[in-house]
């Protein structure tokens, strides 16, 4: 009979549907991803987990900004209340063999073992569980530039859920849910969106189009190109994400706006006002700030840009009355327009 993982099952995580529901409000326009990774996550808080490997192997592949890393933010927010809950190692940095020692500390008797920390010790992996839920969330951003070695040590860890540090010292990872992301493919998957502006290709809440799953079986097939068929069959679910049409973007905004919004009350407390951004600066946002190409990736600074930076100006002068009315909009192309209403009533330029 097959042994399961202890789970988290005093500590229990409400599963209840609100995890599902809470993961897809933050991620959005990518269906599919909820439903290979949640499944998982439901497993681990029953402590059904097969022991002896991580909770979950997820590799992340898509075109660029469509919310590949947000995801993984989403789960440490859902799960944990925080997206600082993910242990996130940029394999960017470990592109050269002898980098892993950053990871796993340097063995006993090589220059550096006392000063390496590794970064991947049992405490800091334990250090982004929470009281919430037991599990830890590891991210392993842009995995096609780790490094050989690295991919050595990632391959045992899929294999037994054990890590062996350079001192020897054992990192259990069952209670760790894993995930890669990667760009593999996206070069091939861009030309594929450019010339049709993404129409059959785009996300929506609907089943996939063919043009999806093109997609999908262009990042494969990299995946397969590049990563040996062992490291491929430890993995749970590859998960192809999709281009994001105009009405996920739109979304996306929104949601950035609610934000801003909640951190605005959060912040000032009684002092907050009501941040209303007009359809037309929303429209100039959505143009400037995201792309086919390049999915949302630039709508936070977009924003910080045009929205934030402006508005700070007009808080730091002391301009907002307590519970006013700030509607920003846009005037002559890209000139900012803050009108401050300090009631519905008695508009105030
Ligand atoms: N599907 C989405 N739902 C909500 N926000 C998103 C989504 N996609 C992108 N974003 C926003 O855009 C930003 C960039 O997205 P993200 O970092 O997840 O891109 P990525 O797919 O990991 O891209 P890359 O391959 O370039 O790393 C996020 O921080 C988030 O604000
Ligand atoms: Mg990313």
């Amino acid at each position: 009979m097959a042994t399961f993982g202890s789970g988290n099952n005093n500590r229990r995580n409400t599963f209840d549907g609100g995890l599902a529901i809470e993961f897809e409000r933050l991620l959005v326009g990518q269906p599919g991803v909820a439903k290979q990774i949640l499944p998982f996550v439901e497993m681990f808080e029953a402590g059904l987990s097969p022991e002896g490997r991580p909770s979950g192997v997820f590799l992340l592949l898509g075109p660029t900004g469509t919310g590949k890393t947000r995801s993984v933010e989403a789960l440490a927010e859902t799960l944990h209340g925080s997206n600082r809950h993910v242990l996130r190692i940029d394999c960017g940095e470990y592109q050269m063999d002898h980098e892993v020692a950053k990871l796993v500390g340097a063995p006993p008797g090589y220059l550096g073992h006392r000063e390496t920390q590794p970064l991947l010790s049992q405490a800091r992996i334990n250090s982004v569980s929470s009281e919430k839920s037991a599990l830890s969330i590891l991210l392993f951003d842009e995995i096609e530039k780790a490094a050989p070695s690295m991919m050595r040590m990632l391959l045992g860890i899929l294999d037994r859920g054990i890590l062996r540090l350079g001192d020897n010292n054992l990192v259990n990872l069952e209670r760790t849910m894993i995930f890669m992301t990667s760009n593999l493919g996206a070069d091939k998957m861009q030309k594929e969106l450019v010339p049709t502006m993404g129409f059959s290709l785009t996300a929506t809440n609907e089943a996939k189009g063919p043009g999806a799953r093109r997609l999908e079986s262009i990042g494969l097939a990299a995946a397969k190109k590049k990563f040996s068929p062992e490291f491929m069959n430890r993995i749970d679910a590859t998960i192809a994400y999709q281009p994001l049409d105009d009405k996920a973007l739109t979304q996306i905004l929104n949601l950035q706006i609610d934000n801003i919004q909640h951190h605005v009350d959060l912040r000032m407390g009684a002092r907050s006002f009501e941040l209303e951004v007009t359809a037309k600066l929303k429209r100039f946002l959505l143009d400037k700030g995201t792309s086919i190409e390049y999915g949302a990736r630039e709508l936070k600074r977009t924003i910080q840009r045009f929205v934030l930076q402006p508005l700070a100006g007009v808080i730091n002068k002391g301009q907002i009355p307590p519970g006013a009315l700030v509607e920003m909009d846009l005037k002559n192309g890209e000139k900012i327009l803050i009108r401050i209403h300090a009631d519905e009533d008695d508009p105030e330029d």
